[in-house]
């Protein structure tokens, strides 16, 4: 069984936070994964202030980043550079060394391979729990050995885009370090907030693994800790 850590709703942030700033002391030259969405970003804004207050230092720190909408234009509110951005590494001094997928530059399969080599030793790895029990893009019918790709999207995970994250346009396909890479990272942490992830956080980590919801996957690592939120665990 997964560690399941359980927060109070007003106190998930600062104890991801603690949580965070502890292991990043302890090993600067930490290179970690890190998703966007609405789950991380209030941890975002309490790591940023952490490190305008000078209590932890990013660096000498490597992020990779998770995953990349494949066809948003630069510049896109949705972006998930953007959004990391913006949450986070501009706000911190100095920054980490920043590993975006190269979806402006390169061709899909040539920026997908390059970020599988960046995704090779992780030392951590953040993700969220999409509704639908995605992680990153890896949407159901995702294997546990896929590799980093791009991959289709559902319904539900293009129409956030616009309707959650201010997409100028609703974006087809998405790259995404896949669960195989994941599965090899030396420490995973899913991150799980509100009543709403209940159900589908009690699918990831009660019932039998399988392609229908691809965080159930993420049970086979040795070292995964679910960070959740008393409203997201009330169904466990
Ligand atoms: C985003 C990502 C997605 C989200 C998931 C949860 O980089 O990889 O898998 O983590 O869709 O999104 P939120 O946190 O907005 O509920």
């Amino acid at each position: 069984m997964p560690d399941v850590r359980v927060l109070p709703a007003d106190a998930w942030s600062r104890a991801v936070a603690d949580a965070f700033v502890e292991r990043l002391r302890a090993e600067p030259r930490l290179r970690v994964c890190l998703p966007t969405g609405d789950t991380p970003s209030p941890l975002y804004a309490e790591l940023a202030s952490r490190d305008v207050a000078g209590d932890v230092s990013f660096a000498q720190a490597t992020v990779v980043l998770l995953d990349e909408w494949a066809d948003l234009p630069p510049g896109d509110p949705a972006r998930c550079d953007v959004r990391l951005r913006r949450e986070l590494l501009d706000r911190l001094a100095p920054p980490p060394r920043f590993v975006a997928i190269d979806v402006d530059g390169s061709d899909d399969e040539t920026a997908a391979r390059a970020h599988d080599v960046a995704a090779r030793e992780l030392d951590l790895a953040l993700l969220g729990l999409g509704m639908n029990g995605h992680v990153g893009f890896n949407e159901p019918g995702s294997r546990p050995e896929d590799p980093t790709r791009l991959a289709r999207l559902a319904v539900s995970t293009r129409e956030a885009a616009m309707a959650r994250y201010g997409a100028a346009a609703m974006p087809s396909a998405g790259i995404t370090i896949g669960l195989g890479r994941l599965l090899e990272a030396r420490e995973l942490w899913l991150l799980v907030t509100g009543a709403r992830k209940a159900s589908i956080l009690r699918r990831t980590l009660r019932d039998p693994e399988g392609p229908d919801c691809p965080a159930s996957y993420l049970r086979r690592h040795g070292r995964l800790i679910v960070f959740a939120d008393e409203p997201a665990a009330s169904l466990l």
